[in-house]
This record gives C-alpha cells, structure tokens and sequence, in this order.
C-alpha cells in the first residue's frame, strides 16, 4: 500500500518525509498555486526531499490536447526517474494518455468523480487513477465508487493503480485503506489527524511523571 502527501509545502514535506515512510509527493495546479515561490523552485525543491525511489506527480495546466501534449513531456524530464504527469480526464485529457503511455511516460489520470470515468483511464493506459473521495460525495458515496472502481479494474485484470484523493476526514482514509486500497494520497492536515491522538499524548504524560516522581530523571540512565 502506498502513502503519498497532498501537498506543495516544503516544510511539512520535510516535516513528513521524516516521521514516515511515505511513497512520494502529489500536486496539482491549486496546491502549487498556494505556494510563495515559483511553481519550478518548488518542484525542484520537493525533488531534492524525496528520493529517487520516492515518486512526485505534477499537473498539466494546458486544457487542449496538444498542449497538454507538450507540458506532459516537459513534465517527464524535470527528474531522472519517478517523476509522474497527472492529466485530468477531458476527452482532450484522455486522448493524450493514450499518446503518452505509448511512449513510457507515467501517468496519473486525475479530476476524476465516477469509477466508469476512472475506467477508461486506466484502459487508455493510465499507471494511477485519482478518484476525489471527498468532491465525490456531493453525487453519491465516494467511498462505495472507489471501491466498486477496485473491483472492476479487478475483475478486468487491470493492475492500474487507485490512488484515492480529496480526503477530508481520517475515516475517509481508513475505510478506503481497510477497503485494500492501492495508494492514498493525504493533505496534511489529515495525514497529522492520523497520527496525533490527545489519549496518546496522555499517556506518555502519565509515563514521564510516573518516572519523575520514582527515579527523579525523565529519561532512562544506564550505568
Ligand atoms: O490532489 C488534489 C486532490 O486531492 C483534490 O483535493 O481537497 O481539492 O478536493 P481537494
């Protein structure tokens, strides 16, 4: 199963990276949007954090097909290897994913709302498909679409990857990882919801002062 942070903030890249073993880094145009430097510094500067094991995902902003043709392949060359192009699934979008896949570039179908949508992604030759879990929940179960999209790319014999998006709660995250999920790809306000449990805070609170109060040290002395 892969971990993947939905963010463009180097910080809590750096931050992250760190604390967990995490697959790699996606964006999209709003994410780098958000950021104070220019988009390619950023991209630069998450590259030079991850590894190159670790894959990062980059948006095409052009909407027409031979234009995302051309940001596509720009895309692909900004790393050595794992660098992966995501491509919304227009008709134009689509139809540039069966172009790409031809010539080995990685490819993430995104933008997308139903597992039919997804489908034809992953048939044209997508390596991940990002459904919004949360954006889909304003037209029926999210959770439900994923999850059927994973038993169709099965029963297909598909190995496309599902990389759900879009979380906006832990609960999103864990049915869909309990669901045998792929991949996730977590804002970082969620991924530290996940992690951060006041009972966990608690406790080891009630270990140090148990400590303290015994040994008068807060750390365990060895000689
Ligand atoms: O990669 C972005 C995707 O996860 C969409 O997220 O929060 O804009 O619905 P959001």
């Amino acid at each position: 199963m892969e971990l993947y942070l939905d963010t463009a903030d180097v910080s809590s890249i750096r931050k992250w990276n760190d604390i967990l073993r995490i697959d790699g880094v996606t964006t999209n145009p709003s994410i780098l949007a958000k950021e104070k430097e220019d988009y390619l510094k950023v991209i630069a500067e998450i590259s030079e954090i991850l590894s190159d094991n670790q894959i990062l995902f980059m948006q095409v902003v052009a909407t027409s097909y031979e234009d995302i043709l051309k940001e596509a392949r720009q895309i692909a060359k900004l790393r050595k290897k794992n660098m992966y192009v995501k491509i919304p699934v227009t008709p134009d979008g689509l139809k540039a994913i069966k172009v790409l896949h031809e010539e080995g570039i990685g490819i993430l179908a995104t933008a997308i709302y139903s597992a039919p949508q997804a489908f034809l992604a992953a048939k044209n030759g997508a390596d991940y498909l990002a459904p919004y879990v949360n954006r889909m929940e304003n037209y029926g179960d999210g959770i439900e679409e994923v999850l059927t999209l994973q038993a169709m790319l099965g029963n297909a014999n598909m190995d496309t990857k599902i990389i759900a998006a879009s979380f906006k709660n832990v609960n999103q995250v864990k049915q869909l990882i309990a669901g045998g999920i792929a991949a996730v790809t977590v804002p970082v306000d969620v991924l530290s919801n996940m992690v951060l449990h006041p009972g966990t805070a608690i406790a080891v609170e009630e270990f140090s002062e148990s400590w303290k109060k015994r040994f008068d040290e807060d750390k365990i002395r060895f000689e």
